[in-house]
Formats: structure tokens, sequence, C-alpha cells
């Protein structure tokens, strides 16, 4: 029923499971009136294919240009693997109604650990603080990996079958980091080795790059159960590791893969319709010089949605311009 239901949108990252991550009303981007004639539901159908949209969730659309009770806001353990992804950005070219709302809820939430935060997340603040401070004296990879194996602050550790610390070439200018490891990943031990690794090689191949010349990782070393979402909640606390593996490796630069990556190293709400096609800043905490960063569509998003992958070649040459 076009217009009349919200729909399930797939912008998840990893392959085989169904890491749907948010919903959005069947309206969106098309105005609010339901097309009349049958030429524009078509229209407004193969619109919401393009999108990613495959399954209605609910009845009753929801106003998600409204600011009060986002989803944002709901504590970060009750949104556990849920459909909705607090902070998901634009599903739509030009920009999701989701995007209005305040970036002050953005900035109280978890994806900047660093800033002012709710009082029920004060203790998981200090712990990350501790961690990042830790890490601070992890000199080199090596021991960084063995710090994430021996630590127990993510429960996602224990439904994993293996760490998954990287892949590549730690000395090469690229860094590529991606979100979470899923079923084949988890398996090996190593990013990006499913049906979107496989497509993440093609699409280094086709810019003259390959496992030898980037370095590989995620934002999350363990695999999330039955590939669901992670939540923000284990994405802070691991993401004072993925900082200081990105300050050992000291990329020339840095490609994220999705809105997970995006999100979480540039401390923006946005989605990666957003970030995309052009360079940001990447500042790690410790390090003065601010590392070009690029984001670009996860290969998994690619596959579902080989519309994208027009744009996400744009990006690449973008990364190959600079590398030249
Ligand atoms: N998706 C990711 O984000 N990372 C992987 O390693 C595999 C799939």
């Amino acid at each position: 029923m076009v217009g009349r239901r919200d729909l399930r949108v797939r912008d998840g990252n990893r392959s085989g499971g169904h890491a749907t991550t948010r919903v959005m009303t069947a309206g969106d981007g098309i105005g609010a009136a339901v097309p009349a004639d049958r030429a524009a539901l078509l229209a407004a159908l193969a619109w919401q294919v393009d999108i990613g949209a495959d399954e209605a969730v609910a009845d009753t659309p929801t106003d998600w240009s409204r600011p009060a009770s986002h989803p944002m806001t709901v504590p970060v353990a009750e949104n556990a693997g849920r459909s909705v992804d607090p902070g998901a950005g634009p599903a739509v070219p030009g920009g999701h109604p989701r995007e209005i709302a305040p970036r002050a809820q953005a900035a109280d939430g978890l994806m900047r650990p660093d800033q002012a935060a709710a009082p029920r997340t004060q203790g998981l603040q200090a712990r990350i603080g501790e961690t990042r401070e830790r890490l601070g004296r992890v000199a080199n990879l090596v021991a960084l990996a063995e710090s994430l194996d021996a630590y127990d602050g993510c429960t996602l550790k224990y439904t994993a079958t293996n760490l998954v610390f990287s892949d590549g070439n730690p000395n090469a200018r690229v860094m590529i980091v991606g979100e979470a490891p899923g079923e084949d990943e988890d398996r090996q031990g190593k990013p990006f080795v499913g049906p979107s690794g496989r497509l993440l090689d093609r699409m280094l191949a086709a810019i003259g790059l390959d496992r030898k010349t980037v370095y590989i990782t995620n934002i999350l070393p363990w695999r999330p159960p039955g590939n669901r979402n992670p939540t923000l909640a284990e994405i802070a606390v691991c993401q004072p590791f993925v900082e200081r593996h990105i300050e050992l490796a000291a990329p020339d630069c840095l490609l994220l893969l999705g809105a997970t990556a995006a999100r979480t190293l540039l401390g923006r709400t946005d989605g990666v319709m957003r970030l995309r096609g052009r360079w940001h800043a990447y500042r790690a905490p410790r390090r003065d010089i601010p590392v070009p960063t690029l984001a670009t569509f996860h290969p998994a998003y690619l596959l579902r949605t080989p519309g994208q992958k027009r744009a996400a070649w744009h990006d690449l040459r973008m990364l190959k311009r600079r590398l030249s």
C-alpha cells in the first residue's frame, strides 16, 4: 500500500543477515499526498525499490520530521537489535526528514562519548574514557590486537567465534573501515571475506588496489549475533580500539564503508547518502594531523542496491585521484 504504511529500508552492512536499519514513511520524499494515477503510483513504488525499501512494517506512517520522542533518545540497551537505527540518515537523495531532528539530541548520544551524557550513560562514558587512556599506551598493532582479545567490555565477544582484527597491509596508504564481521568473517577471523568482501575486492581492483595495498578493519571486531545491527553501546565501547588502530596504522587516507563507520568516526548523525562524495577530515584523539577521509556505500548495501554503484564508483575515483 504505497503511501499508507511505514517501510523498512535495508541499509545494514553485513552479508547474509537482516541488517535493517531504519523505518521511513512511504510518503517521504514524494510528498505527503498519495499520487492519484497508476503511472505515478508505479513510479513511487519503483523509487522505493531503488532506495531499498522492501517491506511494509506499520500500517500508520510516522512523521520523522517531528523531533519529540525520537528513537534516538531510547537508551541503548533497550534499542538492541531493533530495526530502527537511531540517527539514521537519509534514505533518499536530498535527505530524509529525520536529519532535521535537532543535532543536540544526537550530540547527547553515545555517538560522541566525550560529550555530556545522560546520567544513565555516565558509567559507560567513564569506562570508555579509561579504555581510551589505556590504549594510548599501546605501542603497536600486535599489542593492540592482544589488548582487544583480552578486553571484556563488549558482550559481543561472548557470542562470536573469532576476533576479527584486520586484513591487508598495515603499512598501506589506504585504511578501510567497515561495520562488523558477518558470518564468514566470524568463522575465518578476517574482515570482508564473504560476499560483500568479494565485491569490495572488485571495487578495489577497479582502481588498481588490492589487499596488499590497503589495510582493512571494522568498527566492531566481533560479529553481532545473527548479523543484527550493533547497538550504540557496543559501538561506543569498541570505538577507542578503532581510533587507536587508525593512529597506529597511520594511513594517508581513510575509506569508511557504510553508515556505522562514517557516523562513528566522523561523529555525525547523517547518513552515507549525505556524507559520501566529498572529503572529510578524521581527527584521531592523539594525532594533530587530520586524516583525509572518504565515506561511501557499504558493499553489502551495493549488493542489494546496484543502482548506487555509480555513486560508489564516483567515490572510488576520488580516492584514486588523491592517491596518484
Ligand atoms: N561487513 C562489514 O562491515 N565488515 C566485514 O568484515 C564484513 C561484512
